[in-house]
Formats: C-alpha cells, structure tokens, sequence
C-alpha cells in the first residue's frame, strides 16, 4: 500500500506541496490502437510517472461523452466513455496508482452537460416551462418576435453564447452549442452533483480538479453584459491568442458571481465527510488574486490554478510580482499556492518563450524556478520531453473553438505522446496505429526513448528537478523569505535555498554556493535564460 505518511509526501494534506501531472487522456497512451489514449493505456504509463518524481496525476474527462470538447461535454458522470474503457478499467487505474504511491484526482465538470446528456434530452422533449427545461437555462428569445438572442453574451468558443430551439426558446450555453449549462438555482443539480461526488469518492479518487469553477451561477437578471464601444461581447475566458487567458477587469455578469461560494462550502463538507486527505482544485479564471482566494478560503475548495505565473512575460520583474502578489493572496485565507506554465488549453511555454532553443531554455529555467516555490505546481504531459505547440493542418484541427470561428484553437497542445521509435505513432499505440492528430517528424529526437539516460536531455532535467524539490525545497519551509530583482536577474530565498533565474542577455558572475540544480548547465557565471539553486 502506499505510504502516504512519508512526511515528503505531506500526509493528509498531501496535496498542499505536491507535483501534480496532467494527463490529456485522449493524447497520453492509446492501449487498444484505435488512435485515441485511453485508461488502460495511462495504467501501464504509470511506472513511467512514478520514475518522473511526481505526486499524482490529474486525469481530463474520460466520462461518456459525444466528444464534441473532448470530454468537457459530459453525457453521464458516472460511467467511462467506450473510447476510454470501462468502469472496471477506471478501478484498476486508481489501484494500481494507489501501489505506486501516486494519487489520482479526476476532473468534474459542473457549469454544463453534454446536450446528449437524459436531462438535456428530456429538456428537450418536455417543451417550454417543464421542470425538465428548469435544469438549464431556457429563454425567451428578445425581439418582436423573440428571434434574437435573450441578451448580448457571447460563447468563449466563439458566436453567441445562445442557440434557439425549435419551438422558439433559446437556451444558455458559455462554451460550445453542444454544451448546455445547468441552472445552478435549481436544487435539483446541486444534489446531481453531490451524488456525483460520492460516486467518485467511493471508487477512491484522492481529488477532484473543477473545471470552469468561477461558473456555475450566472447573474440572475441574465442583463447584457456592458462591453466598451467597439468590442464584441464575450465570455471573457480567451484571448486572442485562443489560449483562453484574459484577465483584463470587465463587466462578467456570467462570471464568479457570490453564489457559487455556497457550492463549495457544500462539496467541501461532502469531501471531508470521506476523510481529510480528499482535496478540489478549481480552475477559476478569476480576474484578481484577491477573487482567486475566495474559492480556497478554509471551508471551500484546497487550491486554485494561478493563471498569473503562466501569464508573466518573461521578465524577472513579472514573475517576482506574480510569486509575491500570489503568496499575498493565499496567505490570509491559509491556503497553499498552485503554479502551473502549461495545460491542454494553452500554447506549450516553450512556444510562448520564443520557440526553439531560447525557448526550451527559458521554459526549463522557469519549469524550474517554479519547483523551487512552496505549494503545489502542476505540470501537463509532454512539458518534460520539451515538447512545443504543434502548427496542426487546418484539416486535422478538432477543437470546437476553430468549428465556430475559423481561428486556430487549441489543438496544437493536444498532440499525442511521443513514447519512443522513429516514426509516427511513435509508441503512442500499439503497431502502426496513428493518433488522432498527426505527430510531427520533430518528435522523433523528443521521444521518452531518445531522451532516457541522455544527459542534458529536458527528460533527464525534469527528473533531476522533482528529485531536487523533495531533496532541497520541500524541507526549506514554506516561505519565501526573500523576492528581490538585480537587473535582470530575480533572487527568491526559500530557508536556505537559494534560487537565481537569470531573465537578460548577458551571463552574471554565479555567487558563491553549491548548485544543487540548474536548468541547463553552469559554470562560474550564470548564462541568460537559465536558473539555478544554490545551497
Ligand atoms: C475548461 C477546460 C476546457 C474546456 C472548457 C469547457 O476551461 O479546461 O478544455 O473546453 O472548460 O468545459
């Protein structure tokens, strides 16, 4: 059994100083060649986790699902996609991560359901004014006629945020058409979702990651929502990047309303009425720290994803205004901060430092100030191979988000696992099975193989950095007790460890200390671009 007393591993509240890996389930291991990942194909990668240092693993939705958003559209919360497996494939999952000392956190998906979903469906076919439509949100159209949308929001996939019936009403839908969103003041779904939480718990799930979490509740007058003159309505959630990162303060009337809170508190009783090492981590697109704490405020959800540090510019001013505003933040709610660079809904952060080799080398020197930094970071497959986005052919493109506005969307961060071997599939499937993207040539000097044993490979660096952490950070207290830039170079002191991340152009003279890692190697001087901590 795993021993999750090792004090390294942090007890009961193990998840306050953890690595966290997520996986993409579609892109991580296909077991059954259908070009797909799937739950017995992330089984038998665990070995592969657990030799990488990391805590747990957070899995993306493998529940039935039309796949429309890959799984973020959910059709039954309760039982595993065909395309993923089984339930029992999900039971021997958790077990055998449980052997390996690994925990398991899946993803529960709140603000909407699939439309295929039976509440949807029934919805649907019960007409207008129906308890059954009383699940979602139903309107009357706006217009002399009710052929205009209910108001002005726009979906953050694209268009508007309203798609009409047949019978004439239009119902709510923040993401794609396919993704309806539940009426969070009717009791009904509250008590849906507390059933689904048990569900989960009971199969020995350690956590749970909630998507969309500053969702749920929408302004209940459902007003426009006041946009400057020029701009287009919208969601609030992407960029024009389509990395879903925009955290500019404006009027969010479908946003983070009070309400929400409530939920929490609820699932929080729920999670420790199992036992206190169960934890929720909300992806919360907040737009200020101060909104990110509320949702990890003592008697609500543990941790938040903290956008801010995978927004910095790479700047050693920016990321030492991220590191102390986000400690200010969580301090006073006594919560442990989160950091994360990279998710399936982000251009990779070797792409967004510049690309090729600056880029890896920024991305790994950040990869590794982030580790030296109390609380929790979360990292996203296929960042220790350094891996890039991916420039995916417009044919091959399937995220919901290019379907509705013919931009790029995210599917370039989306592209399988390259296990080993030198060409497509690259040890993703079995035989010459190929993914449901297509893989690049470039993967072949990237793949797991290529780069094990291959010093200064970003393999080889990510396994000596976790292995640092548990060495050198985690025992150093959780505090950083110094932030402070020389020019371009940002100094973080946590107890005694002692970490540089050079952000210029020029090398600086390395001061005295033993360098107990480093992002790439270093002599007496510390070159641009990389990061060392010194003992
Ligand atoms: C979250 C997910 C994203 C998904 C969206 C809708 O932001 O991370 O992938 O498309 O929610 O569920």
């Amino acid at each position: 059994m795993a021993d999750f007393n090792d004090p390294i591993q942090g007890g009961p509240t193990w998840w306050r100083n953890a690595v966290v890996y997520q996986v993409y389930v579609r892109s991580f291991a296909d077991s059954d060649g259908d070009g797909i990942g799937d739950l017995p194909g992330i089984t038998s990668r665990l070995p592969y986790l657990r030799d990488l240092g990391v805590d747990a693993l957070w899995i993306t939705p493998f529940y039935t699902s039309p796949q429309h958003d890959h799984g973020y559209d959910v059709a039954d919360y309760t039982d595993v996609d065909p395309l993923f497996g089984t339930l029992g494939d999900a039971d021997a999952l958790i077990a055998r991560a449980h052997e390996l000392d690994l925990r398991v956190i899946v993803d529960l998906v709140p603000n909407h359901t699939s439309d295929e979903h039976v509440w949807f469906q029934a919805a649907l076919a019960a007409g207008p004014g129906s308890p059954e439509r009383a699940r979602y949100m139903f309107r009357e159209g706006s217009g002399p006629d009710g052929s205009l949308p209910p108001n002005n929001w726009g979906s953050v996939f694209g268009g508007p945020a309203w798609t009409r019936v047949d019978d004439g009403e239009w119902y709510l839908h923040l993401f794609d058409s396919t993704q309806p969103d539940l009426d969070w003041r009717n009791p009904e779904v509250g008590d849906m979702f507390e059933d689904v939480l048990r569900f989960w718990l009971d199969k020995g799930v350690d956590g749970f990651r909630v998507d969309v979490a500053h969702g749920l509740y929408k302004e209940e007058s459902l007003r426009d929502q006041v946009v400057e003159e020029g701009e287009r309505p919208s969601s609030g959630q992407v960029n024009s990047d389509h990395s879903m990162v925009s955290l500019e303060l404006k009027d969010e009337p479908m946003w983070d309303q009070p309400e929400v809170h409530d939920v929490y508190r609820r699932w929080s009783a729920v999670l420790d009425s199992v036992g206190d090492d169960r934890m929720a981590v909300a992806e919360a697109w907040t737009q200020t720290p101060e909104s990110m704490a509320a949702f990890v405020r003592p008697d609500e959800l543990d941790q938040a994803f903290n956008f801010a540090w995978l927004l910095a510019e790479w700047s050693a001013e920016s990321f030492r205004e991220v590191v102390v505003d986000t400690l200010a933040a969580v301090a006073p709610v006594g919560a442990s901060p989160t950091w994360v660079l990279s998710n399936h809904d982000v251009v990779r952060h070797v792409t967004r430092y510049g690309g090729g080799e600056q880029g890896l080398a920024r991305a790994r020197a950040a990869t590794l100030a982030m580790l030296a930094l109390p609380g929790s970071s979360y990292l996203y497959q296929g960042e220790e191979l350094g891996l890039e986005q991916v420039d995916v052919a417009p044919e091959d493109r399937q995220d919901p988000s290019w379907f509705r506005t013919g931009e790029v969307g995210r599917d370039g961060c989306r592209v399988p696992i390259p296990w080993g071997g030198d060409s497509a599939p690259f040890g993703f499937g079995p035989g010459e099975a190929q993914p449901w993207i297509p893989q690049p040539d470039e993967f072949k000097g990237l793949t797991v193989e290529a780069q094990t044993g291959v010093a200064g490979s970003t393999l080889e660096f990510y396994r000596a950095a976790l292995a640092a952490r548990r060495t050198h950070a985690l025992p150093a207290g959780d505090e950083v007790t110094h932030a402070a830039v020389t020019g371009d170079v940002l100094e973080l002191h946590r107890g005694a460890l002692r970490v540089l991340l050079n952000c210029g152009t020029t090398s600086v003279p390395l001061p005295e200390g033993t360098v107990l890692a480093s992002s790439r190697s270093v002599t007496d001087v510390l070159p641009p671009d990389t990061c060392v901590w010194l003992g």
